[in-house]
């Protein structure tokens, strides 16, 4: 069996009983503000302070501002600037704008500039020699591409290069409703290796965040639909595995 790869975020590792395979391809789907750049910071940051190059695409806000939020959102994250320094934590990015504009709306320039984006993130990866990797979010590419075939084919080549690599990645992705019975699969999430569901529940003032683990290639996974918060200490995942229920 493939080694674990610990998200580092407790309860998320109870679900996934220890942790992502190595070299797995994750990807995190949820509605807006679930939460999803701040878990896969969060996994890169915990993972960085074991000691693993982690680097962190930004592909929808600039590096600064992904650092400023996690900063606010988590304010006991105290050595997040040494290992930013220490070039543990690597965050980098492109901006999104300019990838957009740079294509016209051709096939061969939108697939010109998603190659380019693959190209500067695997560069990134062998040069830092990082294991483990964020890419938030694949929008862009999606905006890019727009033709369904053409854009499940892209998201291969991107996961076999990842794969290459050997990196464990999280990769998220913006589903259009917050809610689990709005939640639709894109076709395409069924390429990578995990996938990982964030969402509302509930009603009204009983509205609460939860997760869900939908498949995890090579290993079992929790079943069970999980509360979690994002606090101070980072985001608090509420397990029954890791409560022994
Ligand atoms: N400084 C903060 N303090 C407390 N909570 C915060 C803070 N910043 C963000 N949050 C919480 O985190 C959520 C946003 O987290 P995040 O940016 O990771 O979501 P996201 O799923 O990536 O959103 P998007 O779809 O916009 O990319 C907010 O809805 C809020 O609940
Ligand atoms: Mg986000």
């Amino acid at each position: 069996m493939a080694n674990l790869v610990k998200t580092g975020i407790s309860g998320l590792d109870a679900m996934l009983y220890g942790g992502i395979p190595e070299g797995n391809q994750v990807i995190v789907a949820g509605g807006p503000g679930a939460g999803k750049t701040l878990l896969s910071f969060e996994y890169l940051y915990r993972n960085a302070k074991m000691g693993f190059t982690s680097v962190f695409f930004a592909l929808e806000e600039t590096p600064e501002r992904v650092l400023e939020n996690a900063k606010s959102a988590f304010p006991e994250f105290k050595d997040i600037d040494s290992l930013v320094k220490a070039k543990k934590l690597i965050i980098d990015g492109e901006d999104p704008a300019t990838v957009l504009h740079s294509s016209t709306s051709d096939d061969n320039s939108s697939q010109y500039e998603f190659g380019k984006v693959v190209a500067d993130i695997e560069s990134t990866i062998v040069s830092t020699k990082a294991t483990r990797v964020v890419i938030d979010s694949l929008s862009v590419f999606e905006m890019l591409i727009n033709d369904p075939t053409a854009y499940r084919r892209s998201m291969l080549a991107l996961i076999s290069n990842l794969r290459r690599l050997g990196v464990t990645t999280l990769l998220t992705a913006e589903m259009s409703s917050p809610e689990r019975s709005r939640l639709r699969f894109k076709t395409e999430y069924f390429v990578f290796d995990d996938i990982v569901i964030m969402y509302e529940k509930g009603e009204e003032e009983k509205r609460m965040l939860a997760m869900e683990v939908i498949k995890t290639r090579g290993t079992k996974h929790s079943f069970v639909t999980t509360p979690y918060d994002i606090s101070a200490s980072g985001i608090n995942v509420l397990s029954a595995e890791e409560m022994g229920l």
